[in-house]
């Protein structure tokens, strides 16, 4: 069942009806400014970091689900409703929400009246506009009010849901025209404070939660809504809003516009504590200017719009499965974008107050968005390495208002250093930036030990040469890519935290996962080694990846698929041996993408077991038999019930990972069946089952053995994102970049007869051409470049040259 539609012309997702299964939300913002938005208007906003400059209110345990948002409610004539439904949930005559790149525009229809908000954050201003149209669809003439509602959050998320005795003394604010200035704690150190604003006159206005919704009112039916005016109430402490009142009179078929901005500004260096709390409006009203009518409000909208055409222009295919299509074209590249401003801190299921930026997410985030903006993420390269020890090792999470490594967390995850030469590696291949390699960059933030980019690599690699256990396999420290398998937390008594406690490395638990990584990345390490003029350490380098290679073979593999890991007493995890976690996906992927067992055809065995004993209709599941009982040599991973995230979930993640494994031994209805089944476009169709968004990915779908097989959670922050994206442009199409030029190397399933792609790299234009096998002997196989045969797939890069016209016949 569908609640909704695509529209890839327009690239938008429209949905039909409010009550979607679960809310079905959008990002606003690109920069700094970001709003989370839901399909009926819930949501929150914050400026730059989620948990420290959180502008507006959101209670993720809230009953109604999503019920706290940036609002607009109308009493026209004692009917109170919402243009998007919530929180009054007045049924609608008519409803609809178009999420579309980075704006979102939702409108309902009442008694003839019909209100649509658009909103979005514009390109370079910290505020998120509204744009709420208004008109008259009926026959006679309309009065009525508009309210407009937002709850300010004290800033500090945490705090302000915690430190309630400080924090309810604390709020201040001040109304000048119509606009309400949000200055808590401006008095103290924090020269920032945040505007609600509306460019009309206006009838009154509320900044006090309790005048507004009443002391035991509740935001589905405020008092002042219901009593259709304001109380002007000018909030001192307790709990500010920021609520306009509009009486509004509309002749039939008369439309008015309004435009509300929600903005955050700062007076840096200006703040004296001696001097009278009085904010600097200047940076406020300057951006109020900006956008004061509708066609300025317009053109941003448009601008915003041309800017993701521009950064979506980097590569688009044409083909006939649409659905693959808009996936590649659109939504798989947005949700990339998504995943690098954010990481994993804020979003329906992160509540923007625990988890800030992870060095191996980011790491990740980085391969599916590197070929769109390659100077963001040369920046984010620089941010993150600066969080490594000098070890090798890394902060697990770094904070992105500071930038400085949590120390909460800490570090101890031994695959994070590895992930920092797929990063680096990636940008240098999409970029040929070599310059990079040779910036100084601080170890744990500490410029006095900075050192060129190209050390943290070396150091990287090094992290894992020197941490190898008893059978020459990478020690695993404290999780590798999988956070719950905490194989060194015997230790700890129950109850305690998993990663917080506990020897953090332990001697002997081993990954062969982190071994197929390090033979993927320690060999395009030694390929940089070997491009910046160290031979002699490109030749140590693969020495070293060999000998993890036959450790590999000799003690990783398990007679049909490769092992998972040796726990901290020696025993097998993930093997035939085993009562239960007899299999998991992860080293399957990783070994066969470093290229393990491919000679040996060992590969072919693993990938065949992944099928045999992994495979599901709504996608592949992390391991088999699921554990039914808590093990804490474990550790997490074992403390969730069967079937969910990493106890036997389909953890999307890793689901590329087997894709591009299949395009490694060249079978591509295999890796494309893998890519459709947990591909949203393609389960649009099940959405009641599924029940996140479809136009994006989730990081997990309920897997066999959970009640709800098929349900999908934490949608939007995924690693997901950025893996398939890699795995269907790069390897199923097949055009990815090399470190000499860019390669066209597909790997098609037989449903895929052709396609034609536009890949800009390295400043030309690649205008691509890919044939199927046809079965037409008079289509030569082979590689054209401007209508010449070349030898490889890599098209070697030449300096200067703008096209290149490229046709690609496969045998
Ligand atoms: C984390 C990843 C981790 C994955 C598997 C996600 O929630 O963000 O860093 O690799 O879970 O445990």
């Amino acid at each position: 069942m569908k609640y909704g539609y695509f529209n890839d012309q327009e690239k938008e997702y429209i949905i039909t009806a409010p009550d979607t299964p679960l809310p079905w939300i959008n990002y606003l913002g690109s920069e700094n400014f970001f709003s989370l938005i839901s399909n009926t208007g819930g949501g929150y906003s914050f400026y730059k970091d989620a948990k420290l400059l959180r502008l507006t209110r959101y209670r993720y345990n809230n009953v109604p689900l999503d019920s706290n948002g940036h609002y607009y409610y109308i009493n026209d004539n004692g009917t109170i409703w919402n243009p998007g439904w919530q929180p009054s949930q007045t049924p609608l005559d008519f409803y609809e929400c178009r999420h579309g790149l980075g704006y979102t525009c939702y409108s309902g229809k009442k008694n003839g009246l019909k209100a649509q908000v658009t909103a979005f954050v514009p390109l370079h201003d910290p505020c998120e506009i509204h744009k709420v149209t208004l008109k008259n669809e009926g026959l006679g003439s309309k009065e009525f009010t508009l309210f407009s509602y937002v709850e300010f959050c004290l800033w500090n998320a945490m705090d302000d849901m915690t430190n309630f005795q400080r924090n309810l003394s604390t709020g201040e604010v001040e109304v000048e025209g119509s606009v309400i200035y949000h200055k808590t704690e401006y008095r103290e150190r924090r020269n920032h404070f945040a505007y609600y604003s509306v460019n009309a006159d206006i009838d009154g206005f509320d900044t006090d939660r309790n005048t507004f919704v009443g002391t035991y009112g509740s935001n589905k039916e405020p008092d002042m809504v219901q009593k259709n005016r304001s109380g002007n109430s000018l909030a001192s402490g307790w709990s500010p809003i920021g609520s306009h009142r509009l009486s509004i009179h509309l002749d039939p078929g008369e439309e008015k516009v309004l435009v509300f901005l929600l903005g955050y500004a700062e007076n840096p260096g200006e703040h004296k504590w001696s001097a009278p709390n009085v904010i600097n409006k200047e940076p406020a009203t300057l951006v109020m200017k900006k956008y004061r009518t509708a066609a300025q409000v317009d053109q941003a909208l448009s601008d915003l719009k041309k800017n993701w055409e521009n950064l979506l222009s980097t590569y688009s295919v044409s083909m006939a499965d649409e659905k693959t299509a808009r996936m590649v074209n659109i939504w798989n590249q947005y949700q990339c974008m998504v995943t690098f401003n954010l990481s994993r801190s804020a979003s329906y299921y992160e509540s923007g107050t625990g988890r800030g930026m992870g060095f191996r997410d980011s790491c990740q985030d980085l391969l599916g968005f590197v070929h769109m903006v390659p100077e963001r993420a040369r920046e984010r390269i620089l941010d993150i390495a600066s969080t490594q020890f000098e070890d090798g090792s890394a902060y697990h999470q770094y904070q992105p208002l500071t930038k400085k490594g949590n120390m909460d967390i800490g570090s101890g995850f031994n695959d994070d250093p590895l992930w920092l030469i797929a990063g680096v590696s990636a940008y240098l291949r999409e970029t040929g930036d070599w310059g990079i390699l040779e910036e100084p960059v601080p170890f744990d933030n500490d410029v006095s030990k900075s050192q060129p980019l190209m050390e943290h690599l070396r150091r990287s690699f090094g992290f894992t040469k020197l941490n190898l256990g008893p059978h020459g396999l990478p020690l695993i420290g404290r999780a590798d890519w999988n956070d719950c398998l905490n194989l060194n937390c015997f230790s700890t008594e129950p109850g305690e935290s998993f990663q917080t406690s506990g020897p953090s490395e332990g001697p002997v638990a081993e990954s062969v996962m982190i071994a197929g990584m390090y033979v993927k990345y320690g060999k395009e390490y030694a390929q940089i080694c070997r491009m910046t003029g160290h031979a002699d350490e490109a030749l140590e380098a693969e020495a070293s990846v060999q000998e993890v290679y036959d450790a590999v073979l000799r003690a990783g593999w398990d007679g049909k698929w490769f092992l998972r890991a040796y726990d901290a007493f020696g025993g097998k995890v993930g093997s035939k041996d085993c009562e239960e976690g007899k299999i998991f996906i992860e080293p399957q992927g990783f070994c066969v993408m470093g290229g393990i067992g491919l000679a040996e055809g060992l590969a072919e065995q693993a990938l065949d077991s992944v099928k045999e004993q992994l495979d599901t209709p709504y996608g592949i599941l992390i391991l088999q038999p699921a554990y039914s009982v808590y093990h804490k040599h474990l550790g997490e991973i074992t403390s969730y019930p069967p079937g969910y995230k990493e106890n036997g979930g389909i953890f999307c993640h890793n689901n590329p990972w087997i894709t591009i494994a299949e395009t490694m031994i060249g079978r591509g209805n295999r890796a494309f069946e893998v890519y459709r089944r947990t591909c949203p476009a393609y389960t649009e169709e099940i959405s009641e089952i599924h029940k996140t968004e479809p136009y994006v990915y989730s990081q997990m779908i309920a897997g066999t053995d959970a009640k709800n097989f098929g349900e999908a959670k934490n949608s939007w922050l995924t690693g997901t994102a950025a893996w398939t994206f890699v795995s269907i442009s790069q390897h199923i199409l097949g055009i990815r970049p090399g470190f000499h030029g860019l390669i066209v190397d597909p790997c098609l399933p037989d449903s895929i007869k052709e396609f034609s792609a536009v890949r800009k790299f390295r400043g030309a234009e690649y205008h691509i051409h890919v044939k199927n096998r046809s079965g037409d002997q008079n289509d030569a196989p082979g590689l054209f470049v401007d209508g010449r045969p070349i030898e490889g797939n890599e098209i070697p890069y030449t300096e200067g040259k703008k096209e290149y016209h490229v046709m690609l016949q496969l045998g």
